[in-house]
This record gives C-alpha cells, structure tokens and sequence, in this order.
C-alpha cells in the first residue's frame, strides 16, 4: 500500500477565507479523495499560520490581543471546510504547542551542526511581504508588490547558511524532473538559483521589534521568522522526529501551493530539510492565480468572492467542478460567475444529468426499474466500451500529473460518448420493435458506465457522485473501489439491481443580468408615457394577457393515428397531473408515432377543450415549422413534468 501526504498551505489569519484559499482546498481534497481511491494510505492537513507583525497588526486594528484575533480568524478557516465537503485528517495552527516544540527540534539540530550563525544586517523591510529586500529588488524605491517604500532596518539577526545548499538543490531539482510541476515554475526557480549567488536567510525577529512568535531555542532574546516557523507546520503534524505518521508519510509528501509563495517552498523548504537532514519532499505543485476582471482577486485589493456564498447559490458540488474544470493547473483564470453557469449548466445539467435522467427512466419505462443482464455485444457497444476504456485513463494519467482540467474534460468524451450512443442505439425504437435482448445490452452498457463515471467523479463531487450511486441502487464506499481496475473490468453493476426512478442531479440555472437593476430605474420616468403608448398599437399585448397563458412541461406516453384524420395525431401528455390529458395535434406529416413517444414537450393547459373530427382535445402542443420540418419545443435539459413555463 502507497502513502500519500497532501498539504495546503497554513492560510495567514490576517483575514477571511475567500475563493483563493477554498480553491487550493478543495483541491488537496480532490487529490487526497483520489488517491483514496487508488487504494493509497492517505493524510491530509491544512491550517493556519497564525505568527508575525501582519496578523499583530490586524489584531490591534480590531482592538483584539493577537491570541484572541487568531482563535477568532482560525476557526473561520477550520468551519469553512466541510461546508465545501472539503475531510482533511488534520488542522494545524502555528501557535499550537506540539508546533512550537517541533520549530525548536528543528533549529537546535540546524544550529547545531553549524548552519545558524549571527549576524549583522541591514535591509529595506517590507511588513506586508514580511520580508527584507535588496536595493535591486525595488521599483523605484518601492515594494513591487505592495508599493509602498519599505523601512530602511539594521540590526543583529541569526541567519541559515540556505547558501550553502545552492548547488545541491539544483543538482536535485535537475535529477527530479516532477520535483516542481507544472514546469514553467521548475524552470523559473531552476533560473532564479542558476543567476546568482543564493543569499542566506534571516530567520530571527529581535524580541525587542516583535514578540508575537516562536522563540529560538538558543537565544530567548529573537523569535523565529514566519517563514522558517510556518514551513515547519508540514512536518510537525505528522509528530517528526519520532512519530508513527513521519515514518509512514515523509518523504511521500504533496505540497499544493500558488505562485505567490514559490520561492519560500520551492528553495527555502528544500534547504531547511537539507540542513535538517531530513529527505526531500516528493512533489510540489504549483497553481496560478484566480482573477476577477485580470486582476488577481486579494483580500488586500478588497475584490473577494466568498466560496460560500457560491456554494450556496449554485451548489457545492457544481463549485468544486467549475474550479478544478475551469483553472488549467499552473495557469491564471478568471472567475465570473456567467462562467460558472455556462458550465453548470453545458457540462452538468446538459451532459452528465441528462444521461443520468433519460437512462433512468428509460430503465423504467422498459424494465421497471430493474438493471436488465446484458445480451450479446454488437459493434457500437464494443466502440463505446473502448470510448471509456480511453476517457478513464485519461482522467487517472491526468489527474496523477496535477492536470485536473484535462482529466475532467477526458472523462466528459465518455459522458457526451454515452448521450450520443442512446441517440443511435435508439432504445425507443428497439423497445417497440420488443427487441429486449438487444435493449437489455443497451440499457446495461449505459448503466454500466453511468456507474464508472460515478466512481470516477467522487474525487471532485463528492456527494453528487454518491447520489449517483444511490440512484444506480449500489451503497457507495471508497475502500471497495479499485480506480485503476475500473479501466479495464467490466460489469460490476448487477443485474437485477432495482435502480432510482428519477434523476435531478443538476438543475439549470439562469444567470441573472447583473447590469439590469440600474437600467430598470434609468427606464423608470418614462415607463408611464410607453404604457400608455402601448395598448394603442394592435396586436400589442401586456404583460397580464401574456400571464394568462398557462403552459407546461410534459411528457408524452403514447401516441396514436387520428381514425378519421391523416393529418392529426391523438397525443397522451403527462403535465405532472393526476390524468394525462389528450392533445389533437396536426403533426402526423412530421412525425411517427414513436418519434414522439417519451420527448418532454410544452403544452398550453388552460386552453378550452374542444372536438376535432369527434376527438377532444385539452390543450395545445407548441412547435415550430421551418420550411417542411416541423420542431417542437422544449426545455434544453429534462425537467419534473407540471413546470410551468414563464
Ligand atoms: O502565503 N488565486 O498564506 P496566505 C489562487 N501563510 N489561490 C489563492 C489566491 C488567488 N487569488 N489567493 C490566495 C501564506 N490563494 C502563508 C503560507 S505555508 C507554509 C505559509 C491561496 O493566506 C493560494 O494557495 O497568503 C496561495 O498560495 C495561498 O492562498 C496564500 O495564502
Ligand atoms: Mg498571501
């Protein structure tokens, strides 16, 4: 059995959560539900780093003790994961005891080996970054990231010999080519440590400046820097030296980070454990930034979306699946809530929720509800097996390599593969033709892969994914599951299964227009003058007439030839009440009675009924004719029969 060990970085508590910060955590717990599946022995931890002038400062600021403002701030963080369904192993804050003793393990040991030192240093210090930088590092005299001009401070400071590691980080980053992924920030940290000496770090903060820190072990007078105690967190949580968790997880370590803090876990973190005499961690994976409108969203620049207003609006699961789909990891990507939408609404509502709903009810309407033994395998059945075969491992190769968008959009050929497959098996046509066998081979090879694709999306959605499950009548537990069996096996679904009847796992959303409040009020003083305008063009009508219009989604159940009519078809509707109604529709130069029969149609309800050529007919079907053809309408994703249309 693999270990695998996710991180996140320990957030600053210096403010709230936001989208930023729920990204990298839903995907740590994406990975870490992945390797689950993979049968690997999972750890997964975040937390908080809770030391520093930064978060001194915002405690002051709220009139708080620094102790007070950072219980308050972490449990902000820790309550906000599960509400993403977002199962970490472990949470960990950097002012926790078992965290101190294991900062000042570590320094003794470094120190005493001889790669502390004390000295003397003067520097421009930046307190937003935390950090000094050199006279070159500036922009016109200021801090390039927060632009503002730093203080000018020198005083005595314990330094770690990073310098001396140069060659052998290098040496190793160039030996292990998925030691930083994706590669354009190995190379950016390969060119960094290739142009110039390596500087050594700073690691203490003189007590008499700030005391909101950990001590050092060998002069109670400093605090250690931020850095070097909060990269530390990685290892405390799994009780180095000597705990069982270090022994099982280190070196098999994940570290997920963005570019904003490459440096400190792509150079100091290595040479730290170096000088530790520690191994190694095995990956670090780096992700760009979230935009809003170009910018990068930040808590500072105050355009913050909140992870769970989102989730609240548009559902978790439909969340987590935007963000890993949308984001090609290692690039930026802009957030816009249209662009959600217009995935939920193509790749979830359409895609994925449409195959469940159909296929379910097809399941019903021609083997009550029971998953049917397959019949022999025909050529279009061996081709969309080979269709999974392919998007299956391309979303376990993808996802492996931290590619997550390209694995999801690999699984996606299998989805849209399977909606195409029913549109030319044709069930219907097969089911009144009573070709059972054949349709039982159809129906499974559907279900089949339904159940696949369930297992393959549990790692992103979660509780969608075991919904999926509960619908295809099997109880989902991930220790049963073999992800990387599930390419090639086949039939594990079992006949005779009685499966969910219905399936609403994505309902559409239409997005509101932002921008139409402010038009309203703009139209507003002259909206009398164009009322009254109104009602005196002919043919115009108000909106009240249009509202007496009741029309309604239903589904039609059987259809049949008029006696005395060529042109009309005596239609049975379900419009979600307790009797379908029948419809006279002139469609019969369109369509064949089964081309009809299941389709989800609108229909007019509250029109008078009336006789044609001796039939009654409650209602009317709308559709719309171009040229000889002859569409009908409906909505683009299955709804409940009954909604009204508005
Ligand atoms: O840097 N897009 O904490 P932090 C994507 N305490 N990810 C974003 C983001 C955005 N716009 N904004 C934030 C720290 N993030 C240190 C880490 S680790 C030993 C110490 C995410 O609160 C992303 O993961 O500033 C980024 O690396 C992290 O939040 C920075 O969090
Ligand atoms: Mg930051």
């Amino acid at each position: 059995m693999d270990s695998f060990f996710i991180t996140t970085p320990i957030y600053y508590v210096n403010a709230k959560p936001h989208l930023g910060h729920a990204y990298t955590t839903i995907l740590a717990d994406s990975m870490n539900r992945f390797h689950k599946l993979l049968g690997d022995e999972t750890f997964f931890l975040t937390g908080t780093d809770e030391h520093g002038d930064k978060i001194v400062q915002a405690a002051e600021k709220g009139g708080q003790t620094p102790r007070e403002y950072v219980d308050e701030i972490s449990s902000l963080f820790s309550d906000l994961w599960p509400g993403l369904q977002i199962e970490n192993d472990d949470f960990i804050r950097t002012t926790e005891e078992r965290h101190i003793k294991c900062v000042q393990e570590v320094l003794q040991k470094v120190y005493d080996k001889g790669d502390i030192y004390f000295g003397e240093y003067g520097g421009h210090y930046c307190f937003g970054c935390e950090r000094f930088y050199t006279e070159k590092e500036l922009t016109d005299g200021k801090c390039p990231q927060h632009e503002t001009v730093p203080e000018y401070i020198a005083e005595k400071n314990y330094f770690f010999k990073m310098s001396k590691y140069q060659d052998w980080l290098i040496g190793h980053i160039n030996a292990n080519p998925d030691f930083i992924r994706p590669e354009r920030y190995r190379n950016e940290v390969l060119s960094l440590l290739k142009s110039g000496a390596l500087e050594d770090l700073c690691i203490s903060r003189p007590k008499s400046r700030l005391e909101w820190g950990i001590e050092l072990p060998f002069d109670r007078d400093f605090v250690t820097y931020v850095w070097f105690d909060a990269l530390i967190n990685y290892i405390t949580a799994l009780e180095y030296p000597d705990g069982e968790k270090f022994k099982k997880y280190w070196p098999a370590a994940n570290h997920l980070v963005a570019k904003d803090i490459l440096k400190p876990h792509a150079v100091f973190w290595p040479t730290m454990l170096k000088a530790a005499e520690i191994e190694p961690y095995q990956n670090l994976n780096v992700h760009g930034y979230w935009l809003i409108k170009d910018t990068k969203m930040s808590k500072s620049l105050g355009n913050v979306v909140s992870p769970l207003e989102m989730a609240d609006k548009y559902g978790v699961n439909a969340f987590r699946y935007f963000l890993l789909r949308e984001m090609v990891f290692g690039n930026d990507s802009s957030f816009s809530e249209e662009a959600l939408v217009g995935r939920l609404n193509a790749d979830l509502a359409n895609d994925l929720g449409n195959l469940y709903s159909r296929t379910l009810s097809m399941t019903h309407k021609y083997f009550g509800g029971i998953v049917p033994a397959p019949g022999e395998e025909g050529e279009e059945d061996c081709d969309i097996k080979n269709v999974g075969r392919k998007a299956m491992a391309d979303f376990q190769n993808n996802f492996m390599e931290a590619k997550f968008s390209r694995g999801l959009e690999g699984l996606w050929e299998l989805v849209r593969g399977l909606n195409k497959y029913i549109d030319t098996t044709q069930p219907w046509a097969l089911y009144k033709e009573e070709k059972m066998s054949r349709l039982g081979t159809v129906m499974y090879v559907l279900l089949e892969n339904m159940r696949k694709i369930a297992v393959h999306l549990w790692p992103v959605m979660p509780e969608a994914s075991e919904s999926m499950f509960e619908q295809l009548g099997i109880k989902f537990s991930p220790e049963k599951i073999n992800l990387q069996g599930e390419i090639d096996v086949w039939g594990l679904l079992e006949h005779g299964t009685a499966v969910a009847s219905k399936s609403n796992l994505f309902p559409r959303v239409e997005v509101e227009k932002k921008d139409t409040a402010p038009k309203k009020k703009e139209a507003k003083p002259s909206k009398k003058k164009s009322k009254e305008k109104k009602t005196e063009i002919p043919g115009v009508i108000e909106f009240p007439d249009f509202q007496k219009v009741d029309m309604r989604v239903g589904t039609i159940l059987s259809v049949v030839k008029h006696p005395d009519a060529d042109k009309l078809l005596l239609i049975k509707v379900d419009t979600g009440e307790d009797e379908p109604r029948q419809v006279v529709a002139g469609l019969a130069e369109f369509f064949k009675p089964e081309e009809l029969e299941g389709r989800q149609v609108v229909v007019v309800v509250n029109l008078a009924p009336r006789k044609l050529r001796g039939e009654v007919s409650q209602g009317m079907i709308l559709a719309v004719r171009n040229g000889k053809e002859m569409q009908l309408l409906t909505a683009t994703a299955p709804v409940d029969n009954g909604c009204k249309v508005s």
